[in-house]
């Protein structure tokens, strides 16, 4: 049977979009599929020369370059331009649309595509507020449209690897569990994103969702966890004062009759290369390498004291990538698949999953002391 066809809109031409492309862009069958396959079709900006320079880029590709083949091979034939996101929201041609604008014109975006009848993949974080994200599932449920967060690393080997590894039980339970993404951006020398306030910058809304998918894929997910809604028990955020966003944010969530896990994202500071994303369990420890967003190192760590549990010596599991892939490709095949058998969330990246990373956002910031603390998202509006 022929693969299903997904012509893809893109909205924004920053980095990231650039890299999601890229990626639709690199031939299915170098990542062993051939039931779904895409083409980009529309490209949305604030200016059209940005969008064309944007689609000038990717023609561009040199034979070296993995997504060449989807330019050799037609899928950008044809592709428009647009000088603005509605183009791209009510072209005929376009069957999904990525959203990779900052944070805080997800909820915008993603709403004005939806209200056009487009099925959304959305980048993280997903909105500014539960209350914004609500509001676009009950538009996706209403208009009976697809609807997804682009949480990317959940379609990553490495991540069914991990899972498949807690699921066999010769790690026990988990008993304890830390994630970190950090990363010395030196904020004195940078004016970008990131830390500015107009575009929601801070450590927890952009690096926040990366120490919370190893939680979610790792203790939400596991066999033994009953708690379908943990909560941030504690918190704290660290002020740059330059700009008033966060700087580091920590947090502690709890699952009830689980456990506990400890989350921080910062700023101002290098991760940790060997234990990005730790698990503790009954027997030994699953330790995931730098970096969070993308790894493709695992290790069974042995206990280093007398409480010895039955990983007596230490494993490494490499599960990387296909290679030329940035790791994108992943979440573009599910939406595809979701939109062939007619869904409209994914099971791998539900609402309800997105909706529990969203509040723990929440709860920090208002916890906090930022210049977000009390931003009001759009909802309604
Ligand atoms: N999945 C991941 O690994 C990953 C990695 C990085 C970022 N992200 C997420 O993707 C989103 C975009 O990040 P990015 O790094 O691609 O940002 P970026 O390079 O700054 O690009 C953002 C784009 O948004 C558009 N935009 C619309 N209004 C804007 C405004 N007022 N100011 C600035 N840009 C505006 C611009 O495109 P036009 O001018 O073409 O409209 C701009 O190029 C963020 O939410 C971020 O969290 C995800």
């Amino acid at each position: 049977m022929a693969p299903y066809t997904v012509r893809w809109g893109i909205i924004a031409t920053g980095g990231i979009s650039k890299q999601f492309a890229k990626d639709l862009l690199v031939d299915p069958s170098s990542r062993d599929v051939s039931d779904v396959k895409h083409e980009i079709v529309a490209v949305g900006s604030r200016s059209v020369e940005s969008a064309q320079s944007f689609i000038d880029h990717l023609k561009s590709a040199k034979p070296e370059d993995s997504w060449s083949w989807g330019v050799q091979n037609g899928l950008l034939d044809g592709v428009k331009a647009y000088g603005d996101y509605h183009g791209v929201y009510n072209d005929p041609s376009v069957d999904a649309v990525y959203i990779g604008t900052p944070h805080n014109l997800h909820h915008r975006n993603a709403k004005d595509a939806l209200l056009a009848g487009k099925p959304v993949l959305c980048e993280k974080p997903f909105t500014m507020d539960v209350e914004e994200l609500d509001e676009l599932i009950s538009i996706a449920k209403e208009k009976n449209l697809f609807l997804m967060e682009a949480v990317w690393t959940r379609f990553h080997p490495i991540a069914y690897a991990v899972q498949k590894v807690l699921d066999s039980g010769r790690l026990g339970r988990p008993k304890r569990f830390a994630a970190d993404f950090s990363g010395d951006a030196k904020l004195d020398a940078t004016g970008d994103r990131m830390i500015d306030p107009e575009l929601a910058g801070g450590a927890l809304l952009d690096m926040g969702p990366y120490p919370s998918v190893w939680a979610m894929l790792t203790l939400h997910h596991d066999k033994h966890n009953k708690d379908k809604d943990p909560k941030v028990i504690t918190s704290h955020q660290t002020i740059y004062k330059r700009t008033g966003v966060d700087a580091n944010s920590r947090w502690v969530v709890q699952w009830d009759g689980l456990c506990q896990a400890a989350l921080l994202t910062d700023l101002e500071n290098s991760g940790l290369k060997e234990a990005t994303a730790v698990v503790q369990c009954e027997e030994g420890d699953l330790c995931i390498e730098y970096p969070p967003w993308r790894p493709e190192t695992f290790h069974l760590v042995p206990r280093p004291t007398h409480h010895v549990g039955s990983i007596k010596e230490k494993e490494t599991h490499q599960v990387p990538c296909h290679p030329g892939n940035n790791g994108m490709s992943y979440e573009a095949d599910e939406v595809a698949r979701c939109l062939r058998d007619g869904k409209i969330q994914s099971d791998r990246m539900p609402w309800d999953e997105s909706r529990i990373v969203q509040g723990w956002f929440d709860v920090v910031r208002k916890n906090g002391d930022s210049v977000l603390k009390d931003y009001k998202g759009q909802a309604g509006q």
